[in-house]
C-alpha cells in the first residue's frame, strides 16, 4: 500500500531529508586517502545522534552499522570495515536516518583522490540518471516512466543496470511500498500521486549489470569485479516540480557539523580529515 503523506508528514521528511543531507555532505569530505571505513561509520552515528536523530540502517534485518560504504566494484551494502582508502578508489555513501519518525535516505559516490577518466565517466552518468529520473517523477506519470528515463541516460554508455536492487517508498518506515526499479521492463504503471515519497536509487555497473553477494551477505560485487556507482535521493511528488528531500546539492558550507567533527577530530577519535567537494 502506497501511502499519501500530509503536508505535515512532507514538512517532517524535509526536516529528516536535510539532516540526511548534512551528514552525507560530511562524509563526503572525510572520504580521502587513509580513511577508514569505520570512521565513517562513526561519524554518520555520532552526527546523527547530535541531531536527535537515529540511525535508520543500525539494525535492520540484522545490519550493524549506520553506513553503507561501498567501494570500487562493491555495488551497495559494502560494510565499513578497517579497509583504509586509497588514492584511485571510488566510495558509495548511503544513509539513512529517521527524524521525528519520518526516514531520509541518499547515497553519493565520490573519488578518493584522483580517480581514472573512466571512473569519472561512471560516476557522472550514474548521477544523471539520477536527476533524469527524478525529474520524471511528476504526478500523472508512472514508475514506468521514471524508470525509463533512468535507463535511458545509462543504455547508450552500455554500462549495466543492476536488476536484484530497486529503490523504494519511503516515510515512516524505511523501505514502504511501491518498489522503484531503474529499468523499464521491471516497473510498474503505477501512477505517481502528489504526496508520495520515494527513493529512487540507481547502482550502475561499468560491465555486466550482474551483481552477487559476498559470504558476508550483505556486501554486494559486480560479477565481473569491474567498478560500480550508486546515487539515491528520496523526493516527495507534488502538484508540480519534484522535491528532492535529501538535497545535499544545497548544502555547501555546513559550519555547524563541521564543528563537531573537528571536535570528534581534535580528541583522536577518527583518522586523517581532507576536503572532497561533493
Ligand atoms: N539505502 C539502502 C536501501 O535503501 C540501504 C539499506 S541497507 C540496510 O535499501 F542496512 F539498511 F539494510
Ligand atoms: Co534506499
Amino acid at each position: 500500500m502506497v501511502y499519501i503523506k500530509s503536508n505535515r508528514e512532507l514538512e517532517i521528511m524535509r526536516q529528516s531529508g536535510r539532516l540526511v543531507a548534512k551528514v552525507l555532505m560530511n562524509l563526503t569530505k572525510m572520504a580521502v586517502p587513509g580513511t577508514k571505513l569505520i570512521d565513517l561509520d562513526l561519524a554518520a552515528e555520532e552526527l546523527t545522534l547530535s541531531f536527535g536523530a537515529k540511525p535508520s540502517f543500525k539494525g535492520y534485518i540484522g545490519y550493524r552499522h549506520s553506513l553503507c560504504a561501498s567501494v570500487n566494484e562493491q555495488v551497495v551494502h559494502g560494510i565499513p570495515s578497517d579497509r583504509v582508502l586509497k588514492d584511485g578508489d571510488i566510495i558509495g555513501l548511503d544513509f539513512g536516518l529517521s527524524y521525528q519518525g519520518f526516514h531520509g535516505d541518499s547515497a553519493v559516490t565520490v573519488a578518493v583522490g584522483n580517480i581514472s577518466d573512466e571512473a569519472k565517466k561512471l560516476i557522472l552518468v550514474t548521477k544523471q540518471s539520477l536527476y533524469a529520473g527524478i525529474d520524471a517523477a511528476r504526478a500523472g506519470n508512472t514508475l514506468k516512466d521514471v524508470a525509463f528515463a533512468i535507463e535511458s541516460v545509462i543504455k547508450p554508455h552500455g554500462f549495466g543496470i543492476v536488476k536484484e536492487f530497486v529503490g523504494h517508498g519511503i516515510g515512516q518506515k524505511l523501505h514502504e511500498d511501491p518498489q522503484v526499479p531503474n529499468y523499464a521492463s521491471g516497473a510498474s504503471n503505477l501512477k505517481l500521486k502528489p504526496g508520495m515519497t520515494i527513493a529512487i536509487e540507481p547502482m550502475v555497473n561499468r560491465g555486466t549489470h550482474k551483481v552477487r553477494v559476498l559470504a558476508d551477505r550483505w556486501t554486494a560485487v559486480t560479477e565481473d569485479g569491474q567498478l560500480s556507482a550508486h546515487y539515491e535521493h528520496s523526493i516527495a511528488i507534488t502538484d508540480g516540480e519534484p522535491e528532492i528531500l535529501t538535497a545535499w546539492e544545497n548544502i555547501l558550507d555546513d559550519s555547524e557539523s563541521q564543528v563537531l567533527i573537528n571536535q570528534l577530530n581534535e580528541r583522536g577519535k577518527y583518522g586523517q580529515r581532507g576536503t572532497n567537494p561533493a
